[in-house]
């Protein structure tokens, strides 16, 4: 039977809910998915807050309606869940600027640094890190390493000159970037910002210096969301991957959120991997338990242990 016909007349919404409680899963999404999905997931965060998530699940099955490396740090985090993903192919642009080989060769220049790399990298990379930060804690992270420490911070250099410039460190900075967040127009911007004088723009620091320095806040997609939330301000220019206005108006229904334009026409600032999972891939993948991620346990457990010291960092600086 083809997947279409399979699927024919079945109400996803309760065939999801009944396949929840039967299989004991709980759905984790991040804010760039599809608002359908966001709108079936038991928890839907950003990368901070679905690791935390992930890690103390007692679910017997862990979907995870995000891209591949989030899939992999359930695993990292909590071993003994089944952790399946809705497509396989769900990947990251900014996890792939970031091969391990290369990565190593990088590191072996710098051996006194301290690694810090950013949540969104492969288990490898991660397994050569002393530290993971997320765009939510990487202040705190680099924060929380001794002054006469020199640092490497991969794999985003937007991030990483951000968090530098904020934490006074300086830092060797691996050239990677996130295809969604370099694809705003500083220019196109400040146009929308002429028709509109009234919003605020606010920026997730993936995004390049030049659309920074024109954000008037600038924060991970929870900071966002809750920037929206307790602002006065009743219109806000988003810069980032457009999934989170869905929570923006769920949260602010009166407010306006206009989408940061890209520098084409085309739709850029949707994200190609999140949005390949669809609802109809999120009941697949729950019925058939497939495809599972699995993980080589010397590798977890090398990747395991920066993610532990970012949870507990997380935890002393009060971000939970
Ligand atoms: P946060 O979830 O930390 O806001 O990062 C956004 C992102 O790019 C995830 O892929
Ligand atoms: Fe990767 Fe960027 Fe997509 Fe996030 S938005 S998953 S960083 S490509």
């Amino acid at each position: 039977m083809s997947k279409n016909l399979e699927l024919q007349g079945l109400d996803l919404f309760e065939e999801i809910a009944k396949l929840k409680k039967e299989k004991n899963a709980v759905i984790l999404a991040h804010y760039y998915q599809n608002p359908d999905i966001q709108d079936i997931a038991d928890y839907i965060g950003d990368s901070l807050g679905l690791s935390q998530q992930a890690a103390k699940s007692d679910a017997d099955i862990i979907v995870f309606a995000g891209v591949h490396f989030m899939a992999e740090t359930a695993k990292i985090l909590n071993p003994s869940r089944k952790v399946v993903l809705p497509d396989l192919k769900a990947g990251c642009s900014l996890a792939d600027s970031c091969p391990p080989e290369e990565f190593a060769k990088f590191k072996q220049q710098y051996p006194d640094h301290v690694v810090v790399s950013y949540i969104n990298c492969t288990a490898e990379i991660k397994a050569l890190s002393d530290l993971i930060c997320t765009s939510s804690n990487a202040e705190a992270i680099v924060n929380s390493i001794p002054k006469d420490k020199q640092i490497i911070f991969a794999p985003d250099k937007n991030l990483g000159r951000y968090i530098a410039r904020k934490t006074g460190r300086d830092m060797i900075l691996w050239d990677g970037s996130c295809m969604v967040h370099e694809i705003f127009s500083q220019q196109r911007i400040l146009r929308l910002k002429e028709q509109n004088p009234a919003a605020i723009v606010i920026a997730h620091p993936e995004c390049e210096e030049p659309v920074l320095e024109l954000a008037e806040y600038i924060g991970s997609t929870t900071a966002l969301l809750n920037y929206t939330i307790k602002s006065p301000e009743q219109a806000f220019i988003v810069a980032t991957e457009t999934g989170i206005i869905h929570q923006m108006m769920k949260a602010s229904p009166n407010k306006t959120f206009i989408p940061a334009p890209p520098n084409n026409s085309c739709a850029c600032n949707d994200c190609p991997h999140m949005k390949l999972n669809t609802l109809e891939k999120v009941y697949l993948c729950l019925k058939n338990e497939t495809p599972e991620l699995t993980m080589e346990e010397g590798l977890r457990l090398k990747a395991e242990l920066p993610m532990r010291r970012m949870l507990d960092i997380s935890v002393k600086a009060g971000l939970v």
